[in-house]
């Protein structure tokens, strides 16, 4: 199967190295100034190409920067034909739109996220009406991460608040812990190895468990006890609205980028809790 990478940045790696280890693929790299496809075209065993070059493919993703989308969909719009299968990775541009400007009735949006470059990737996805074969999609993806149909772009916008921008939320959180633990002396590979292991073995503990993540943390919580005081300091500082409110401006900035409303639904859902007094 023949497959064009129009951007060739760090989802775009992820991607063909999922689709690299677990199918036969012919890939064509483009990007504007050619050193990043070829870098992609040595590493996976593919050609890096022109506009010109590019020959008739099965699939074509798209994995430049949405801000870039409308340069690239000048170029690039009626090269390839209407049996060909459109990919998108573009946070909030809609299907509707990337039918209208790459001229491609057949249009999946994918918002895939970086673990996938360790096989642990989350891929929320939906489909034009007019892509059948959305089990060859699902069959040839599905082997390197988890993938989550949407049932509206909404919903898909929604969701990738969480997994697709999710990732970098946990390195924040990460990189705070550690540069916690470094400004108190401990040096920063004891500080990076215990963080490291933090969260790998919380995150597998999740992943092998039957517990819910409130027994999972209630395990780890005595009454009056020392976890009991530190989350205490979550409850008292309203941890909670703090993740909403993170979340909101995610899925608004991913609304706004492709100039999409930011829908009821999921604003009542973000409305913050009411505070009891007591807290
Ligand atoms: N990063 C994530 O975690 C994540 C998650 C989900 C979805 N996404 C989506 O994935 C897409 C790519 O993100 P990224 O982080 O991989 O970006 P990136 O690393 O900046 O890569 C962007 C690539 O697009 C190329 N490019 C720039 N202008 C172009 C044009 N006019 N036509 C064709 N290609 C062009 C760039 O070429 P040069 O190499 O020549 O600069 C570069 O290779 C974005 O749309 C983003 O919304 C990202």
């Amino acid at each position: 199967m023949r497959v064009a990478i129009i951007g060739c940045g760090n989802m775009a790696e992820a991607v063909v190295s999922g689709m690299n280890r677990f199918g036969k693929y012919e890939f064509f790299f483009y990007t504007p100034s050619g050193k990043r496809a070829q870098e992609f075209a040595k590493k996976f065993s593919g050609k890096a190409v022109s506009f010109d070059e590019m020959p008739e493919v099965d699939r074509v993703i798209f994995a430049c920067k949405p801000q870039q989308f409308n340069e690239m969909s000048q170029l690039w719009a009626g090269k390839f034909n209407s049996k060909t299968l459109g990919i998108s990775l573009l946070a909030g541009v809609s299907v509707s739109d990337l039918q209208k400007k790459m001229k491609l009735p057949k249009i999946i949006r994918l918002m895939p996220n970086t673990p996938t470059l360790v096989g642990q990737g989350i891929g929320i996805w939906i489909k034009s009406s007019e892509v059948l074969e959305a089990h060859e999609f699902v069959s040839s993806f599905g082997p390197f991460m988890e993938l989550i149909e949407a049932s509206s772009e909404d919903e898909l916008d929604f969701l990738s608040a969480f997994s697709a921008s999710g990732p970098a939320f946990i390195f924040e959180w990460a990189r705070i812990l550690s540069s916690l633990l470094m400004s108190e002396g401990i040096s920063s590979k004891q500080s990076q190895i215990l963080i490291q292991k933090l969260f790998l073995g919380s995150a597998t503990l999740m992943d092998q468990s039957v517990d819910s993540f409130e027994t999972l943390r209630n395990k780890v919580t005595s009454p009056k006890g020392m976890t009991f005081e530190g989350l205490e300091v979550f409850r008292k500082s309203h941890l909670e609205n703090l993740f909403k409110d993170v979340i909101h401006q995610t899925y608004r900035r991913s609304r706004t980028l492709g100039d999409q409303p930011v829908l009821p639904k999921f604003e009542s859902f973000l409305q913050k809790q009411q505070q009891s007094p007591e807290q």
